[in-house]
């Protein structure tokens, strides 16, 4: 793939040698095109070198080859890294006043912003007035990661990763034939639970379950490929959340609940993938439950949590949420029904608009890669089956919601 690595004016500049050395290790020909600023922080002779490629960032290097037009229409992915508040404000606007502008004007290849500025620059309205407006047009802008500023200061606005990076803009170039169609769940947002909770015993146990966070991590990236800005909330996950979203981690149910409610107050989609625990323990103790000499077993008493699904769908009647609600159910079937017949009841009572349906049998969807499920969906249309990767599923379930997202509009 022809790749087109623009790097901003930021002291995270250094980090982008990693990223160009992770595209070119992966195959891809990358040119880097550096904006003057960005010179006072990695000199030419590092981005020559590491991508192989002559570097320039003057429109009026190499007039003869019209460099700003040829580079933007070859190009198959343009990746900014550091993407400054002052480099996204230019590409918002439009402008074309050097050479990396130009070419993002000219190009119509996947975009993705990589940004890293001080926490102020990054919040600022002007800021995330221009991000929204890149997003609208379907480029990726990734959420910058959290963390130590280059000063004393802290919050978001560090680069992401060069592996995050690499990840989400590989994620960016898939073809525009995938499910759903690139930029079409641009300008969303679409809160995600994964994985599953765990209810503490005491200082060191806690009942948990098999869930491994694989599903909502898939439904994240296929959103992010989307355009879509991803609010992750992950319970327990066995793989790492996925890059690029507004991540916050849970333990429990409560917290979960906590976190769903608030977040969904105001996003245009929920997805309730996570594995909530139906019981926690009633009294948790402080200490250590140790064993007893005179041979007496502990008891735990359980109680129910709350179905933070059905609150959701309460919630969004008594103030607004989101458009569109997804609930997930891994079911069996059993004397008083099929899988589909279960999964049709617990649509109707969980109130959402699409149920993911999963039929487990006794070999378990928990941890696998492969899963089959039917969309159900109370607004009447046909059930929908995918089976295929947890990736590839993640896909049709983005392509329904993006449809019903379009019919309730
Ligand atoms: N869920 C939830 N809160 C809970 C339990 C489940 O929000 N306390 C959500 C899950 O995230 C999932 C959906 O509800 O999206 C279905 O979960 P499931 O456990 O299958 O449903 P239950 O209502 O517990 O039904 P049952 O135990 O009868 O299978």
């Amino acid at each position: 793939m022809r790749i087109v690595l623009g790097v901003g004016g930021g002291i995270a500049a250094y980090k982008v040698a990693s990223l160009l050395r992770l595209f070119t290790e992966a195959g891809h020909s990358v040119t880097v095109i550096p904006t003057e600023a960005s010179r006072q922080f990695v000199g030419t002779a590092t981005w020559e070198a590491l991508s192989g490629n002559p570097i320039s960032n003057s429109v009026f290097d190499a007039v003869d080859q019209v460099r700003h037009v040829r580079l933007g229409q070859e190009a198959d992915l343009v990746v900014i890294a550091p993407a400054t508040a002052d480099l996204l404000a230019r590409a918002a606007s439009g402008m074309a006043n050097d050479l990396l502008t130009g070419t993002l004007l000219v190009s119509r290849a996947p975009v993705l912003f990589a940004p890293a500025m001080h926490t102020e620059m990054w919040l600022h309205p002007a800021t995330q007035a221009n991000v929204a407006l890149l997003r609208e047009r379907g480029a990726v802008v990734l959420e910058p990661a959290v963390g130590r500023l280059t000063g004393a200061d802290s919050g978001p606005g560090r680069l992401p990763e060069p592996e995050e990076i690499f990840a989400a803009a590989l994620r960016a170039a898939e073809p525009s034939t995938t499910f759903p169609a690139h930029g079409s769940l641009s300008g969303r947002t679409i809160t995600i639970t994964a994985g599953g909770t765990r209810e503490p015993l005491d200082p060191v146990r806690f009942l948990g379950n098999r869930s491994s966070g694989k599903q909502g991590v898939a439904l994240a990236e296929a959103a992010l490929s989307a355009g879509a800005s991803v609010r992750f909330i992950a319970a327990h996950l066995e793989v790492p959340p996925p890059a690029g979203v507004d991540l916050t981690v849970v333990e429990t149910a409560l917290e979960l609940r906590e976190a769903t409610l608030q977040q969904a107050r105001d996003c245009d989609v929920l997805i309730m993938a996570a594995a909530v625990a139906d019981f926690r323990a009633q009294s948790v103790s402080d200490t250590k439950v140790k064993k007893r000499d005179d041979g007496e077993n502990p008891v735990i008493v359980l109680e129910r949590n709350p179905d933070i699904l059905a609150e959701a769908v309460e919630q969004r009647r008594n103030l607004g949420g989101p458009a569109v609600i997804v609930g997930f159910a891994a079911e069996t079937g059993d004397d008083e029904g099929t899988p589909l017949a279960h999964g049709e009841r617990k649509l109707k009572r969980k109130g959402c608009d699409l149920l993911v349906l999963n039929r487990v049998g006794r070999s378990l969807v928990f941890g696998q890669d492969t899963t089959e499920v039917t969309i159900l969906d109370a607004g009447g249309a046909e059930p929908e089956t995918a089976a295929g990767s947890k990736s590839e599923v993640a896909k049709v379930v983005l392509a329904r919601i993006a449809a019903s997202l379009g019919a309730s509009n």
